[in-house]
């Protein structure tokens, strides 16, 4: 069970927002934000959606039934005082992996005698600002935007310098994963790759975001000083060689 999940609301909000409803067969649920007649409600991140089960106006079902609340087939465990009659459960703070999650509610007796109601989460990237990006000389450049996004991105675009990256040019790669669309080279030369990135996501809600990238190409340092090394390994090897060579013929001398 998610600890975000409070499992009891303040039933006095609900005579006041009368939101109705989801009509079935003996139970209803009201919910706060109101629900669509298509059984969805609209929220955002961050967001708090409360939801009242209570038997239907006129129905037969007597007040003390028992309520059973599943989120997408599981059962929500609830507190003691908030099952017979009406059974409220609050979603707080909504986050993104509550986009297109089914709220059940239905008789502890009849599993048959339910309502449900599904939540479509909007959320919209992290997609802003400006960043110095260094990059050495023959190594791998890749510039990432966050792009993830209820309703989803409809279009992403890349630009170096204000004009659209010549991909061939360039030897880039583009992916798009619905997350993160990335820029990728394998290998940085600096009158090609040098300057100014932009990403440009096109939201159908939320418009358009952008993020840019200032790139500088460095020259390349190395990473492991090579022929200092091999230069100390030889010296280190003639010197023993050396040693052993004139112990050898010390030893040779006493062993005659
Ligand atoms: C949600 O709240 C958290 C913590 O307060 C914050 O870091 C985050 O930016 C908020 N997200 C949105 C989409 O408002
Ligand atoms: C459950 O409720 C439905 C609809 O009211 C009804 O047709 C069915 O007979 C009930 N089942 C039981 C086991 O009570
Ligand atoms: C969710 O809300 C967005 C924004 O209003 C809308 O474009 C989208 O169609 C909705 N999705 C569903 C499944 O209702
Ligand atoms: C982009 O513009 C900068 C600054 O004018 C320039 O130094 C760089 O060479 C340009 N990059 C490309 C790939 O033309």
């Amino acid at each position: 069970m998610r600890s975000k999940m409070k499992l009891m609301c303040r039933p006095p909000l609900f005579h006041l927002l009368l939101c109705c409803v989801t009509q079935t067969l003996g139970v209803q649920i009201q919910s706060d934000p109101e629900v669509s007649t298509e059984g969805v409600i609209q929220t955002e991140v961050n967001r708090t959606v409360s939801l009242l089960c209570l038997p239907d106006r006129g129905s037969e079902t007597p007040a003390d039934e028992e309520l059973v609340w599943l989120r997408n087939g599981a059962v929500v465990s609830l507190m003691e005082g908030n099952r017979k009659g009406r059974s409220s459960v609050c979603i707080s703070p909504i986050i993104h992996e509550d986009n297109g999650a089914t709220f059940t509610c239905h008789l502890s007796r009849n599993a048959t005698v339910k309502a449900s109601v599904t939540l479509n989460v909007t959320y919209h990237p992290q997609l802003s600002g400006s960043e110095e990006v260094t990059v050495e000389d023959e190594s791998v450049l890749a510039l990432r935007c966050d792009i993830w996004a209820n309703p989803p991105v409809s279009s992403v675009s890349w630009t170096l310098n204000g004009s659209a990256v010549d991909l061939l040019a360039g030897g880039f790669t583009v992916t798009n994963d619905g997350f993160t669309s990335q820029l990728i080279t394998n290998s940085v030369e600096k009158s090609l790759h040098e300057g100014t990135y932009q990403c440009t996501a096109n939201f159908p809600v939320f418009g358009e975001h952008s993020k840019i990238f200032k790139v500088t190409v460095t020259e390349k340092t190395m990473k492991f000083p090579l022929l200092p090394f091999i230069a100390g390994v030889v010296v280190v090897c003639l010197t023993t060689l050396l040693a052993v060579v004139s112990r050898w013929s010390k030893i040779m001398k006493c062993c005659k």
